[in-house]
């Protein structure tokens, strides 16, 4: 059995820059990775065989067509497989959340079947794949720190901040990434400026976080409830939301900040966790 990590992606930036004739935006926007996730297994089986168990599980047992058996289809097409696989899916993250939890169960979902079969995970014809499946699977199969242009899936990697401390916190809902990006307001404004990771996060935004939070208000209530916590900085919401993060100093603030928040909030998810 080949087991893969679904790591939850973060954007520390986004920045929408134009809306394009085919109804996506470009993009600049700074992907990173935390040391939680989902995660996915996979092995050869005689009959095709999906199941799914952890927290959110529940989200997903309905979902005939999920992300992780579209991957599995376009991968057994694309590279001519006849076997059957047997895939178990373990849900950790909240799903339509802006951490890429779908994404990454499908970019998890290719790298295991490639180490599977053999295939090289540089193969372009896995990244096409990763591409047709959605704007951030590239990204999330790549699961490195990098910035990210067009739609999201031209990717340079740069170097990273691992163990950074950084908390997530979803309020408990989920938005539709297409209504959030059709509601930007058109204005450009401006290129992720040039330097170190952290500083061009501090120096930039999330272009997405206005018409998120005019959506669902209480968007707005979990950056001010971060912004009261000791230790943290770069507060922000993450892709079309409605996840937000902060990183903190020290590892003991960011724990603290989440027992907080389960105490204070607790239908809200809190994961202390840290930068890969
Ligand atoms: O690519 P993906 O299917 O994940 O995107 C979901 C929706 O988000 C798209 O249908 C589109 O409405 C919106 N989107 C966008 N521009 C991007 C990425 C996503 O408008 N760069």
């Amino acid at each position: 059995m080949i087991v893969e990590q679904a790591r939850a992606k973060l954007n520390l930036a986004l920045h929408v820059r134009t809306r394009r004739a085919d109804g996506y935006h470009e993009l600049e926007t700074l992907f990173a990775f935390v040391d939680h996730g989902d995660a996915v297994s996979v092995n050869l089986s005689d009959a095709p065989a999906f199941a799914v168990s952890g927290d959110f599980a529940d989200a997903l047992v309905d979902e005939a067509d999920n992300l992780v058996l579209r991957a599995e289809r376009a991968f057994c097409a694309v590279f001519g497989i006849a076997q059957s696989h047997t895939i178990h899916l373990e849900k950790q993250l909240p799903v339509a959340s802006g951490i890429g939890g779908g994404s990454a169960d499908a970019a998890a979902t290719l790298r295991a079947l490639a180490r599977l079969h053999g295939i090289a995970t540089d193969d372009a014809r896995l990244w096409q794949i990763a591409d047709d499946l959605g704007s951030d699977v590239p990204a999330c199969l790549a699961s490195v720190t990098a910035i990210g242009k067009g739609r999201g899936e031209k990717l340079q990697p740069i170097a990273g901040a691992p163990g950074t401390p950084v908390l997530l916190i979803n309020p408990g809902i989920a938005v539709s990434t297409g209504e959030i990006f059709r509601r930007w307001d058109g204005k450009d404004g401006g290129a992720l400026p040039s330097g170190p990771l952290i500083e061009v996060a501090m120096a930039s935004r999330n272009d997405l976080y206005p018409p998120a939070k005019a959506i669902a208000p209480v968007i707005g209530d979990v950056i001010a409830w971060l912004e009261t916590m000791p230790g943290a900085y770069l507060i922000r919401m993450s892709g079309s939301g409605a996840t937000c993060f902060a990183l903190f100093d020290t590892m003991a603030a960011c724990a603290a900040a989440c027992e907080c928040a389960s105490v204070e909030h607790p239908g809200w998810w809190a994961v202390a966790t840290e930068l890969v």
